[in-house]
């Protein structure tokens, strides 16, 4: 297959690199993609964090199928479509409790930039203007939108473009190689690091001056870094002894990577917003969502006058119709199909496979959580991200597996569905690339 590779401006792509010998995929089923070469390329990493029910479930495609011949599009601003509630209802019987006012938006970079600029409002209309400043993490990705670089840590991803947002300050990550490496689940050290919230950035600025703290439950794209033993907890106290509102972004724990509907009910910890995308339609048609507490909605209510718009904040695609049309279908296949209770059942079974790997040349960590893991490697001298990538590159063409990396780690995120076999085949693939590096 020739195609011109000379117009599409690719994303976070080396497009030289690409386009020298393109990575094409052209169709998808259950747990494979086939490359336009005709091979089947086992997915490990769920597309990317997103198609947790695996490729072309044939209730959500025929959702999309349906919704796009009965009505394609529909105003959001004072006009709507009765899917938008529907959608918006499912979505909310699936958050944790309190957790029920659902705003729409199309990714999980606008989720982030909408769920900031709530916080932001929700502060000044109860009457609390001074509260402007945002916290968010180190290595933390909240996507590519200016307030998701801003409250973002990855270097690379900021630099380039300016000071960004005023009043933003960042946490230490939690990663530390030194005490937690090769940990199983939840790394026993670091749950002081929370502390320094408190005692540094808070002691910095003055509380009274924080409206929000986001983080990730677990960091994904800098490299999959979970969270200390209680490390959560502690963030969840100090925000509630100082009225900061905490926000998880969950556009990649959310949807059952955990093996339960979201991290929050994994660590049992309840945030005032979370942040969802990617799994909310199976990454079938983009959708993003911001869910608040009903509190939080109630205060826009009673701040505006009654014939007023309380949220100057929405998408032209906000809701659109296929997208809804989408996450109903899909929050119904992960309910009927019971997936995050699979997945839930496939997690130790795939820590074992993972932990498998220890031993392994250039491997210097492997950190596992649910259905993800990070297998950090040792960089190349002087040439950062190059082995990863090696690995990457002949996982596909060599292996037939799909494998993400981030610098020099491994991050695997499979479809929910995935069986045994298959988790044995993914790691196995990477295990005989690994034997063979230089
Ligand atoms: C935690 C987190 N937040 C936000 C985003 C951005 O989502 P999108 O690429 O849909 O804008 C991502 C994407 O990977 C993510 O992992």
């Amino acid at each position: 297959m020739t195609i011109n590779t000379d117009h599409y401006w690719m994303p976070f792509t080396s497009n030289r690199q690409f386009k020298a010998r393109p990575r094409l995929l052209d169709r998808a089923a259950g747990m494979f993609y086939t490359s336009t070469d005709g091979r089947q390329i086992l997915d490990g990493t769920a597309g990317l964090w997103c198609v947790n029910a695996g490729h072309a479930n044939p209730h959500i495609t025929a959702a999309i199928a349906r919704q796009a011949g009965e009505m394609d599009f529909a105003p959001p601003f004072q006009m709507s479509h009765p899917k938008a509630f529907e959608a918006a209802t499912d979505l909310a019987s699936m958050m944790p409790e309190g957790l029920n006012r659902v705003f729409f938006c199309n990714s999980g970079s606008e989720s982030v930039d909408t769920a900031l600029k709530m916080a932001l409002a929700f502060h000044k209309l109860r009457g609390d203007p001074m509260r402007t400043r945002l916290i968010g993490r180190e290595r933390g990705y909240h996507g590519v939108g200016f307030g998701g670089i801003a409250v973002g840590g990855i270097a690379g991803n900021r630099k380039h473009f300016g000071p960004t947002l005023a009043g933003v300050d960042h946490l230490r990550h939690p990663l530390d190689l030194t005490r937690n490496a090769y940990s199983r689940g939840l790394p026993a050290y670091g749950a002081e690091l929370a502390d320094e919230f408190e005692q540094r950035l808070l002691a910095l600025h003055d509380p009274a001056t924080v409206a929000a703290l986001i983080v990730e439950p677990v960091q994904g794209s800098a490299g999959v870094i979970l969270p200390p033993q209680g490390y959560l907890e502690k963030l969840r106290a100090i925000c509630d002894k100082y009225g900061i509102l905490l926000i998880f972004d969950e556009v990649i724990t959310g949807f059952g990577r955990l093996g339960t509907a979201f991290a929050a009910d994994y660590f049992g910890i309840k945030p005032d917003i979370i942040c969802c995308a990617k799994g909310l339609t199976n990454g079938s048609v983009p959708m993003g969502a911001v869910v608040a507490k009903q509190t939080i909605y109630d205060t826009f209510m009673q701040a505006a006058a009654a014939d007023a718009i309380e949220f100057y904040h929405g998408y032209t695609y906000s809701g659109h119709p296929l997208a809804c049309a989408a996450a109903i279908a899909t929050l119904g296949v992960y309910r009927n199909e019971q997936l995050f209770e699979h997945a839930g059942k496939m997690a130790p079974h795939f820590e074992e496979a993972a932990h498998q790997l220890r031993e392994l040349p250039f491997v210097r960590d492997i950190r596992n959580l649910g259905l993800i893991c990070g297998i950090e490697l040792e960089p190349l001298a002087g040439k950062p991200s190059a082995r990863a990538y090696e690995v990457f590159n002949r996982c596909f063409w060599d292996k037939g597996v799909l494998v993400r990396t981030t610098g020099d780690i491994i991050a695997l995120s499979p479809p929910l569905i995935i069986q045994p076999s298959q988790i044995d085949q993914l790691f196995s693939a990477i295990a005989s690339v690994l034997k063979t590096l230089h």
